[in-house]
């Protein structure tokens, strides 16, 4: 399959990362379908498609036409087999959970043309612990975008050992097509690129935290007015989740065995509080006003 012969993208999963990257494909001119088990996060979705083309016509970014275009592109339904019918590309967000995945792409193996690459936005899952509950491994894929995938550039293209050449390929450009500044990684390797850099700076952060060196709002002013981060690393965790930093750490400890990769006793706190940032009122940060 060339870049061009992909007509239609689905996106499965409409939460914080789904309901943008589903904007974003049909902004750039693919037949959207976006699916969620979860009616009221698909209607979320839909308002905010509706909330942000109107937006971007009142900057002059965008027509008033292709605004409308483009959301005539993009449908919303909780039933994945329709979202999957026909499709020629999958984007799977849904939760960070291996059993969830493994079922949902075993699902739209069923349910997508055979020539359908099945890629997913997982942070910490490789691509071959899915590949074999398809009938297609060569056509699983990493494909990493960042918060908020609307506005960060990067996405990462991750060809474990099972992927075909030809999918990491049309990955990678379908990624130019987005408007994305796609990165090929030539292996698996558990974070991926950006995050094992990210992680060793929030790593460092929380254990400046937990020994009492400093506290939150100083570790993310140091990141930010020494370092030129635009934002401090508890700022980002409340942003990307506080629940997808501890699953990322459990993974990593999973992986590795080193006890230094378990999330910290502070981080841990919020997690089985249920404050997981920003999507919730409260992390790091308090955001109920
Ligand atoms: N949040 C981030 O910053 C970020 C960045 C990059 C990648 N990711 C990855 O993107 C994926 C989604 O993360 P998120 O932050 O959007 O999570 P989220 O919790 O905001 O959204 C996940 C959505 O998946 C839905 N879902 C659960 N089971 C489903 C199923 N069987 N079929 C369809 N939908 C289902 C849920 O209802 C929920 O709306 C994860 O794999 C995560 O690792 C997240």
């Amino acid at each position: 399959m060339k870049i061009d012969d992909i007509k239609k993208i689905c996106v499965v999963g409409a939460g914080n990362m789904g309901h943008q990257i589903a904007t974003l494909c049909a902004l750039n001119g693919f037949q959207t379908s976006c699916t969620d088990i979860d009616q009221t996060t698909l209607d979320k979705a839909a308002a905010f498609a509706d909330h942000y083309l109107p937006g971007r016509v009142a900057k002059g970014k965008l027509t008033e036409q292709a605004a409308k275009e483009t959301r005539e592109r993009l449908t919303f339904t909780p039933n994945l087999a329709e979202a999957a019918e026909g499709a020629d590309y999958v984007i799977e967000a849904a939760v960070e959970v291996l059993e969830i995945k493994r079922r949902i792409f075993a699902d739209l193996d069923d349910m997508t043309p055979a020539h359908a690459v099945l890629a997913t936005n997982s942070s910490a899952i490789v691509s071959s612990k899915i590949a074999d509950a398809t009938g297609r491994p060569d056509k699983v894929v990493n494909l990493h975008f960042f918060n908020p995938a609307l506005v960060m550039k990067l996405v990462e293209v991750v060809q474990g050992p099972h992927v075909s050449q030809e999918t990491a390929d049309l990955s990678m450009a379908l990624c130019e097509k987005l408007g994305k500044a796609p990165v090929r990684l030539n292996k698996e390797v558990n974070g991926f690129l950006l995050n094992r850099i990210f992680f060793a700076i929030i790593k460092e952060a929380e254990w400046l935290l937990e020994m009492g060196v400093a506290s939150v709002e100083d570790i993310d002013k140091a990141c930010v007015f020494g370092a030129g981060h635009p934002m401090g690393p508890f700022r980002l965790m409340d942003l990307t989740g506080i629940d997808l930093a501890y699953t990322m750490g459990m993974e990593a400890f999973r992986n590795s065995g080193d006890r230094s990769d378990l999330p910290v006793p502070s981080l841990v706190k919020h997690f089985v509080n249920g404050e997981y940032g920003q999507k919730t009122g409260q992390g790091w940060y308090d955001y109920k006003e």
